[in-house]
C-alpha cells in the first residue's frame, strides 16, 4: 500500500470522466406515466395540486399518450374520474364494460398497440365511502369480498387490452386470486404488477383531489402499511412473489428507498417505485416559489430510484424527464 493520499476528486474532474465511472443509468425505458382519464370530449381538465397534469377525457387522453410514447415512455398508468352519482357501496361501476377505463383501454390500444397499458385494481374509484375494498355494515373493509371484485376486474382489464394489472388495494391474498383467474379466463400473458408496499401515506393528497376519492370517514390504516415498518415489507414481498406477481412495486418512492433496497436485494423480480402525486407537488411548489430547479430536482430524484434498485419508476414527471433526456 502506498503511502499516498487517496484522491477520488481525480474521478470527477470533468464530464467525460464522471460519464465513464457512472454507476447508474436512466433512459425514458425506465419510465411510466400515470394519467387520468374523464368522461367528456376535448376536455384537458388541470388538476391544481399538480401543475401540469390534467384529468383528460378519452380523446384527449388518446393524443398525450401519442405524445408520449413519441418520447420513448413504453408505458402509461391509468386511473379514472368516475362521476360522483356512479359511486356505490358495492363499487359496481368497477364492473361495468362500458366504464371509463375499458373504454380508455380499447381507444388507447387501437391507436398505440405497442405502448404498454397499465390498469389499477383498487376500489377506490367506484365507492362511495372512497375505500379501496367493500365496507361492511358495522364500517370494517372485507377482504375476500373485495378481491372477488379485483379478479372480475382483472379480466374486464385484460378482455380490454390491459398488458398488466397492478393491485393498489392491499387486500391480503390478492395477487394469487386474481393470477388464477387471469389463467382460467385465457389471459397468462396478462402481467401483474403487485403494489407489494404501498403505505398509508399522507403524500397520496393530490391523487386523492384529483379522483375526488379520499376516504369519506376513517383511514386506510387497516390495509395499508404502517411507515414505520420494513421488515413487514419483506413478508409483503414474500406473499406477492410467491402468488405470482410479474413485478413488485414500492410507494411512495422517495421516503421509502430503504424498502426499495431491501426488496432489490431479496427478490429476482423487477421492481418498480411510485414517485407519488404528493412528491411530484412538493417539486413543483417549491419550483413555483423559485426555492428550487424542477427538472434538476427531478432528473436527480430519478436517477436515485435507479440507483436504489428500480428499474422503473412511476412518476407525474414521466414527459418532463423524457424531454430532458432527449
Ligand atoms: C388507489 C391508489 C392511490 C394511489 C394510487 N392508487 C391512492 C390511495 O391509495 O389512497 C396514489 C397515487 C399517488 O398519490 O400518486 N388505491
Amino acid at each position: 500500500m502506498l503511502d499516498l493520499p487517496r484522491r477520488p476528486r481525480r474521478n470527477r474532474r470533468n464530464a467525460a470522466i464522471r460519464s465513464m465511472v457512472r454507476e447508474t443509468s436512466l433512459s425514458p425505458a425506465n419510465l411510466i406515466m400515470p394519467c387520468f382519464v374523464r368522461e367528456g370530449q376535448g376536455l384537458s381538465e388541470p388538476v391544481a395540486s399538480m401543475p401540469g397534469c390534467h384529468r383528460h377525457s378519452l380523446d384527449r387522453l388518446v393524443e398525450a399518450a401519442r405524445e408520449w410514447a413519441a418520447l420513448g415512455i413504453p408505458a402509461i398508468a391509468l386511473f379514472p374520474v368516475t362521476p360522483p352519482q356512479a359511486k356505490t357501496g358495492d363499487a359496481k361501476a368497477a364492473l361495468d364494460p362500458d366504464g371509463l377505463v375499458p373504454r380508455a383501454l380499447k381507444s388507447v390500444k387501437d391507436a398505440l398497440p405497442e405502448l404498454q397499458l397499465i390498469t389499477d385494481l383498487a376500489l377506490d374509484p367506484f365507492t362511495d365511502h372512497g375505500h379501496d375494498g367493500l365496507m361492511s355494515v358495522d364500517g370494517r373493509i372485507l377482504n375476500d369480498e373485495t378481491v372477488e371484485v379485483l379478479c372480475g376486474m382483472a379480466a374486464l382489464h385484460a378482455r380490454c387490452g390491459a398488458d398488466i394489472v397492478a393491485p393498489s388495494d392491499m387486500m391480503d391474498g390478492r395477487v394469487g386470486e386474481i393470477r388464477s383467474s387471469l389463467d382460467s379466463e385465457g389471459f397468462e400473458n396478462t402481467g401483474i404488477m403487485a403494489y407489494t408496499a404501498k403505505y398509508a401515506s399522507g403524500f397520496y393528497g393530490p391523487f386523492r383531489d384529483a379522483l375526488d376519492s379520499a376516504p369519506r370517514s376513517g383511514d386506510k390504516k387497516t390495509y395499508q402499511m404502517d411507515p414505520a415498518n420494513r421488515r413487514e415489507a419483506l413478508l409483503e414481498a414474500d406473499l406477492d412473489e410467491a402468488e405470482g406477481a410479474d413485478i413488485l412495486m414500492v410507494k411512495p418512492g422517495l421516503p421509502y428507498l430503504d424498502v426499495l433496497r431491501e426488496l432489490r436485494d431479496r427478490t429476482t423480480l423487477p421492481l418498480a417505485a411510485y414517485h407519488v402525486s404528493g412528491e411530484f407537488a412538493m417539486l413543483k411548489a417549491a419550483a413555483a416559489n423559485g426555492w428550487l430547479d424542477y427538472d434538476r430536482c427531478l432528473m436527480e430524484a430519478m436517477i436515485c430510484f435507479r440507483r436504489a434498485g428500480a428499474d422503473m419508476v412511476l412518476t407525474y414527471g414521466a414527459a418532463d424527464a423524457a424531454r430532458l433526456m432527449g
